[in-house]
């Protein structure tokens, strides 16, 4: 009977009762799930909500009404007025008996295993198993451990057989790489059969195995859980932005592990991000200042190199003018860096001869915002994804597994570029095209969709600016062209530009190293026509060129080109950031890193910090780029470049460091300080500060790179949106400014001019 008191259920819901506690959750929730929403605790191992359920534990077993046996609630739906008990007596005999067989096997080597002290199957034992064990049979042995890769141990009589390895690295990574070998109580992980346990991605079993069945091998037996602190960091290797726990005792980095934060990184990490921190902890870290003095780099006192590097700039400026100085910065750099630096060489030196490296064309598009529309999440619920030229598995891997899930739930994917990726297994269609017939292609999947779906092309024409000598070259390209630009059939071309017409939302991502960032580049005006035709810029779809390294968007944000100033302005162009600073900024462009290292610049005072742009090709001396007399670096190592300076000064790793990373989204993250840097090294924000305070008469007053993003948030608009304790809690995706208008463009796809 309905009760009447009682408000209606929302529809596409069930309620349930769990322990007495009536649950509303969605339709085709499972039991396991409907009872972690109520606080409920059921005990699993084999269950992962980001993986398929198997029932493979049986730990999960809980009673339900009306059904004659226990059932598994990792596999079981909720149904409404389904009525469960988690803790009756029958229930907890059974979780109990589970535990008892899982642990008949098991080592119970605790006090020797990297797992004890942060491991489910231990906490799960405390809190449902059994006290004593009625098992006195000698337990199963193997030889321990074996390699499964250079990172990865098996401990073989640790495993309990949830297979949560085996189907990461099938449902997720998509690279069937483990497998179980034998049967009952001999069956064993293993690699499969020819394979090497390769993956990229190989380090996230580690994670979830449940048990200390697969070890990391760097980090095997350095540190108990227990001994380690955690701090809360982003990963520094690529523009995703994966959240990390850095682990860290006795001030030495030990081991680096995910923490999830959904949007950006769904829970996972790559191994490179993974396994790359040994160079943090290397006793080779440069730990004071050097000064050259004749053929030899001495130490120095801080105070010494900084009045050395103020007065040498301040030299060559007096001699030469202020153009005649450059800096150029790496884009893993935090964004209060790499506005301080920017501020150091436009504010106080007065150059726009400012960069970052390596570096990618800037490109503006039509819409006046090198950011990419969407978002990471926004991925996974597009209908059709379009790559072009992108390689996401070699570049920002963690992507690479956002794609991969999109198409496991029915994306379609189009995959187009020179070369084969691992993606081309998972498209419908994947054709290898030369980047010079790229815009052909694209030109010609844009007629086919004008002249065929309805799409008005007109529309685009006169809704975007720029490009138009670009338009008209490629106007009334068709698959005939495209077909003798990329050697491809016409039928295979205009299959794979039909399937871009699909319903739902589309994404398309694209390399950015095949455009020339130029008004008249026919790459970018086929990609943005393309993207305007298909629905890419809507409100829910994703479209953009992917930056690499971690904080390139912050370095395309906070203007460090040599003509783009902080917020996506021209040099040039009215800004207010004379004002901001209190000095008169130079007006013309300055010079990039290419022109600067190709010699003839006029540049005769450089500045390198957090790259080595020099390093020579091996057994051959680092040459200085031509003309240039005075040489600062700023790095963790004596780096080739470093070699050749004329003053050297220590940096901070990522792991060292305080401040915001930008990754490939916009989305602004906050990283954090774990350990203490080597000797005198000092975080690269406060040499900028105090070079800043040697060479201007203010504006350098900051006492900390919070002070910076202050500033920082009030010079660039876009970042003044943010909250910034926010960053520190899952970060915040920076706005695109609603002129730039991508979504109002979109508001006629496929429905004729406005
Ligand atoms: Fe599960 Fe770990 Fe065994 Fe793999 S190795 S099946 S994750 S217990
Ligand atoms: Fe349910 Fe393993 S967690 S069967």
């Amino acid at each position: 009977m309905v009760d009447a008191t009682k408000p209606a259920a929302p529809p596409d819901t069930v309620t349930l009762t769990i322990n007495g506690q009536q649950v509303t959750v969605p339709k085709g929730t499972l039991l396991v799930e409907a009872a972690k929403a109520a606080g409920i605790d059921i005990p699993v191992f084999c269950y992962e909500p980001r993986m398929a359920p198997v029932g493979a534990c049986r730990m999960c077993l809980v009673q339900i009404e009306r059904m004659p046996k226990l059932q598994t609630a990792c596999t079981t739906p909720v149904a409404d007025g389904m009525v469960v008990n988690t803790v009756s007596e029958q229930a907890r005999d059974a979780q109990r008996d589970v535990l008892a067989f899982l642990l008949s096997n098991h080592p119970l080597d605790c006090p020797v295993c990297d797992k004890g002290g942060e491991c489910p199957l231990q906490d799960t034992t405390f809190n449902f198993g059994p006290g004593v064990s009625n098992f006195y049979e000698p337990k199963r042995q193997f030889v321990k451990p074996i390699p499964l890769s250079p990172l990865i141990a098996l401990d073989r009589e640790r495993c309990i057989m949830c297979y949560r390895c085996v189907r990461f690295q099938r449902e997720i990574a998509c690279d069937e790489a483990l497998t179980v070998i034998d049967r009952g109580s001999y069956s064993e992980i293993a690699v499969s059969e020819g394979r090497t346990f390769d993956s990229p991605f190989s380090g996230n079993t580690i994670e979830l195995c449940p048990v200390g069945a697969l070890t990391s091998i760097p980090f095997r037996f350095r540190a108990r859980p227990w001994d380690l602190t955690k701090v809360p960091s982003v990963c520094n290797e690529c523009a995703v932005g994966c959240n990390i726990n850095v682990e860290y005792r006795n001030n030495q980095v030990l081991r680096l592990t995910a923490r999830a934060n959904p949007p950006v990184d769904d829970g996972w990490l790559c191994d490179y991000g993974r396994f790359t921190y040994d160079y943090v902890n290397s006793t080779e870290r440069l730990r004071q200042p050097l000064i050259r003095r004749g053929t030899q780099l001495v130490p120095a006192t801080w105070d010494e190199a900084l009045d050395a590097v103020a007065a040498g700039f301040r030299r060559i400026r007096d001699e030469a003018g202020a153009d005649a100085l450059a800096g150029v910065i790496s884009p893993r750099a935090t964004n209060e860096e790499l506005y301080l630096f920017g501020k150091l060489f436009r504010g106080a030196l007065g150059t726009n001869n400012v960069d970052h490296w390596p570096r990618i064309p800037a490109l503006d598009g039509p819409f006046g915002v090198d950011a990419l529309h969407g978002s990471i999440e926004a991925l996974e619920r597009a209908r059709t994804i379009l790559l072009v030229g992108v390689n996401p598995i070699a570049e920002q891997p963690v992507l690479d597994l956002r794609l991969k899930k999109a198409a496991n739930r029915g994306a379609r994917l189009i995959v187009v570029g020179p070369e084969e990726t691992d993606l081309d297994i998972h498209a419908a269609h994947a054709l290898r095209v030369a980047p010079a017939a790229l815009p052909d292609l694209l030109a010609a999947w844009t007629g086919l969709l004008a002249s065929e779906g309805g799409y008005d092309q007109v529309f685009v024409a006169h809704r975007t600016t720029g490009f138009e000598a670009a338009r008209a070259a490629l106007a009334g390209n068709t698959p005939v062209q495209a077909a003798a630009a990329t050697g491809l059939a016409e039928g295979v071309i205009a299959a794979a530009g039909r399937a871009l017409a699909g319903d739902g939302p589309v994404a398309i991502l694209y390399r950015r190293d095949y455009a020339t960032g130029r008004p008249d580049d026919p790459y970018l005006a086929a990609l943005t026509d393309l993207a305007l035709l298909t629905g890419a810029l809507d409100e829910d779809g994703v479209f953009g060129g992917l930056v690499h390294e971690s904080n390139a968007q912050g370095a395309l944000d906070l203007g460090i080109l040599p003509d783009r100033l902080p917020g996506h302005r021209f040099v040039g162009t009215p800004n207010g950031l004379g004002e901001t600073w209190h000095t008169a900024l130079p007006a013309r462009p300055g010079r990039g890193w290419r022109e600067i290292a190709g010699g003839r610049s006029g540049v005769r005072a450089l500045y390198v910090a957090g790259i080595d742009p020099l390093a020579p090709p091996a057994g051959e001396a680092p040459a200085r780029p031509e003309g240039v007399d005075f040489l600062v670096v700023q790095d963790l190592f004596l780096t080739a470049t470093a070699r050749a300076a004329d003053v050297v000064l220590p940096a901070v790793s990522w792991a060292e460091k305080d401040g915001t990373l930008t990754n490939l989204e916009r989305r602004v993250q906050r990283i954090r300080p774990a350990v203490r840097p080597p000797g005198e090294a000092r975080p690269d924000w406060r040499v900028y500060r105090d070079l800043g305070r040697r060479l201007a008469e203010s504006g350098f007053g900051f006492s900390s790179p919070l002070a910076v993003w202050q500033e920082l948030a009030a010079a660039v608009p876009a970042y003044g949106a943010l909250a910034y304790g926010a960053l520190a809690r899952g970060g915040r995706q920076w706005p695109l400014p609603e002129h730039a208008g991508p979504f109002a463009f979109a508001a006629g796809r496929g429905g004729g001019a406005a």
